[in-house]
């Protein structure tokens, strides 16, 4: 094989009480990446179409991620790496994740998988470094695995995937602002309190449990966050009130969106999630502030070969 064509999904960061630790990915939303073999070694990006990002390999969050899987694979060929952004950097959905993700997973397909997907969110993640400092895991672990993710540990790495109920469904609010990663932590209170530290255990514990017994109601009352929301909302335009609205036109319950602005919520069944669309974005209509809105299934099986 000489050519990989790739849908890179969108993803959930946090999901509200697992900062850092838990994501999911989306169906609806996502970039298309090309990879293709070259008898030149490295990594190049030849071309983006619909985002102002650097092309230099060391600059881009794909070409560092793709250098990371180079490094530790050491083939015999280099490759070229094309793609259209359709997910808005800035926006909380994954953007530079589905990036980062799309080439560690198209390079590693083109050499035969040498590596585990689950061996591939190491080398994801260096693209996140590059992209905001920190080297999470919780966007690029669902783009790569699909369902829900739980980074259980960061040293040593060790992801759980868990599969999504199947009546549930994401909605995503994008007001069209663009709230970097990098900002977004840099607000965030270093310590917390043994109060606040109990909450948020139980109710991360409460989600992984519902996710397992497809409890949606225990779903709903475990989006919860104790630690950043509070923080974070502040700089989202209504998020209160989209939250509110959401949840009072069906949803189980929401937060915000990875770092934000997008602001998510989840419920049982498309219907409830199309309502939760609906009356999120009468909020941002009464305010003019622009967005986009996204409805989806939870994607099972991450990255898409097409
Ligand atoms: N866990 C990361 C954060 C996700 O909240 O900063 C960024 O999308």
């Amino acid at each position: 094989m000489e050519e990989i064509k790739l849908f890179c999904p969108a993803t959930i960061a946090n999901v509200s009480c697992g900062f850092d630790v838990l994501g999911l990915c989306l169906d609806s939303t996502g970039d298309e990446m090309t990879i293709r073999k070259s008898a030149e070694k490295g990594i190049r990006i030849t071309e983006i179409i619909g985002a102002d990002l650097p092309l230099e390999t060391e600059k881009n969050v794909a070409g560092v991620a793709a250098l990371s899987l180079l490094e530790a694979l050491q083939p015999y060929c280099g490759f070229d790496i094309s793609f259209t952004k359709k997910i808005k950097a800035g926006s909380g959905i994954g953007s530079s994740a589905a990036s980062a993700a799309g080439a560690v997973f198209g390079i590693n397909h083109l050499l035969g998988n040498p590596l585990s997907t689950k061996e591939l969110v190491f080398h994801a993640m260096q693209g996140e470094k590059l992209a905001s400092g920190s080297a999470h895991a919780d966007n690029v672990a669902p783009a790569l695995l699909g369902g829900f993710t739980l980074v259980r540990s960061y040293e040593p790495l060790d992801i759980i995937a868990i599969k999504a109920p199947a009546e549930l469904y994401a909605t995503v609010i994008h007001p069209q602002i663009e709230l970097k990663t990098k900002d977004a932590r840099s607000v965030l209170r270093e310590n917390i309190s043994l109060k606040k530290a109990t909450i948020q255990c139980g109710n991360i514990a409460g989600l992984i449990s519902g996710l397992y017994t497809e409890d949606y109601y225990l779903i709903g009352r475990s989006l919860h966050d104790e630690l950043v929301e509070p923080v974070r909302s502040i700089l989202i335009p209504k998020f209160a009130e989209l939250k509110a609205a959401a949840i009072a036109a069906g949803a189980l319950g929401g937060g915000i969106s990875g770092s934000g602005p997008s602001v998510f919520a989840l419920s049982k069944g498309r219907e409830n999630a199309e309502k939760a669309a609906q009356a999120m974005k009468v909020i941002l209509e009464e305010i003019n502030v622009p967005f986009e809105v996204h409805v989806s299934a939870i994607n099972p099986t991450g990255i898409k070969i097409l």
